[in-house]
């Protein structure tokens, strides 16, 4: 019997999502199954917007950024039709019926797979690729994007270095990751960053300051400054902690509308935190202070020859789960290969940077200074 594919891109866009497009593309059909490809991310969905997938569409875009698809952070349950949130997961079902589909592929992160279920609890068959910059889906070795995302906040740090030494400055550089260090940290580490602050670690701007005076007396007038876009003081993290265990207690609607209102006070409080711990490391220190936001750039180009490779092999591995049928599942790396989690085990949960981790250890060993000692 012929297989009807259906695939999507949704949430931010990611290095390696034309790749991981083309190799389950091409797979598929040279296993005799049809693909079409839906639009903007669940949205097209809604209103059955398709791209045909074949040979030709599948041509030239194994090096090309972004995703064909386009995407969009759309979720079904809460999707904005003329200015209204409304449930559009029956009329989604009602698409997937109409092309027969035998499965939904949805490369995504933890939104997606969020996102994902709320389909298969519905009766969709669906397979997810773990996608982000961010590298924070769990359970899987790693997501496709990071490599490439990685590769280009370390380039940023490499530049900075010979603009902050020749300017005996400080340059806090920040990177993407959402509420996870891993770009940071990877990309800190890689860049030879003198400090880094990940969400993990929350900080103390003084600790900070301190290391960057050390440096100043041994002869070393600048220093690199790598922070996660998550990263924070300590007091904002105990704050952001109290306000979550209030949350977790609220009994009522109102306690829990108060305490949600209370927790998005605090995190736009965060958000601020690069530019103002900045401005407080040249109070600190009395070294001049700029700061660089790596932002979208982080997203944006051809994917490395990581991510190809990586979403080339999830895409094949992807065809060989439709083909057993093993539906409701993410298809994870795993050492060398891949692996099939349980889409309900891994929905919900965040990989975020252990403490023990040996890329955290490593900056330890090397005296750099994660902003808690
Ligand atoms: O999840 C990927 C990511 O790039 C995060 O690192 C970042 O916080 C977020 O998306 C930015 O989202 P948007 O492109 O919607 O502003």
């Amino acid at each position: 019997m012929t297989k009807y594919v259906g695939i999507l891109t949704a949430g931010g866009d990611t290095p390696g999502l034309n790749s991981a497009i083309r190799a389950i593309g091409k797979t598929a059909l040279g296993m005799g199954m049809n693909v079409i490809g839906f639009r903007d991310g669940f949205h097209g969905l809604v209103g059955d917007r398709t791209m045909r997938l074949d040979g030709e569409t599948l041509s030239g875009i194994l090096t090309i950024g972004g995703t064909i698809l386009g995407t969009s952070r759309d979720k079904p349950h809460k999707m904005l039709m003329g200015g209204q949130k409304l449930d559009m997961t029956d009329t989604m079902m009602e698409t997937y019926r109409k092309h027969n589909l035998d499965v939904l592929v949805c490369l995504g992160g933890g939104g997606t797979l969020k996102n994902s279920y709320r389909l298969m609890q519905k009766g969709m068959n669906i397979i997810n690729l773990p996608k982000t910059i961010d590298n924070d889906v769990a359970m899987t070795d790693v997501t496709f994007g990071f490599d490439t995302a990685l590769g280009i906040a370390t380039e940023a740090i490499d530049r900075l270095h010979s603009t902050a030494h020749s300017h005996h400055r400080i340059i806090v550089v920040e990177t993407m990751g959402h509420n996870t260090g891993w770009l940071a940290l990877g990309a800190g580490l890689a860049g030879g960053a003198d400090v880094i602050l990940i969400p993990e670690i929350p900080y103390n701007v003084e600790i900070v300051a301190e290391a960057i005076k050390r440096r100043y007396r041994h002869g070393r007038g600048f220093s690199i400054v790598a922070v996660s876009e998550g990263a924070m003081p300590q007091h904002i993290a105990a704050e952001l902690q109290a306000a979550q265990a209030e949350l977790e207690k609220a009994k009522n609607k109102e306690a829990r509308q108060k305490a949600k209102t209370h927790i998005a006070e605090i995190e736009a409080r965060r958000a601020h935190s690069t530019m103002y711990m900045s401005e407080q490391l040249e109070k600190l220190t009395g070294l001049e202070s700029r700061v660089t936001i790596l932002g979208h750039v982080q997203r944006g180009g051809t994917p490395s020859t990581v991510d190809r490779l990586l979403t080339t092999q999830l895409g094949c591995a992807c065809v060989h789960y439709i083909k057993e049928g093993q539906y409701g599942v993410m298809v994870a790396v795993r050492g060398q290969g891949t692996t099939a989690v349980p889409i309900d085990q891994v929905v919900g949960k965040r990989k975020v940077v252990p403490l023990e981790h040996p890329w955290v250890q490593s900056a330890r060993n090397l005296g750099t200074c994660l902003g808690d000692q």
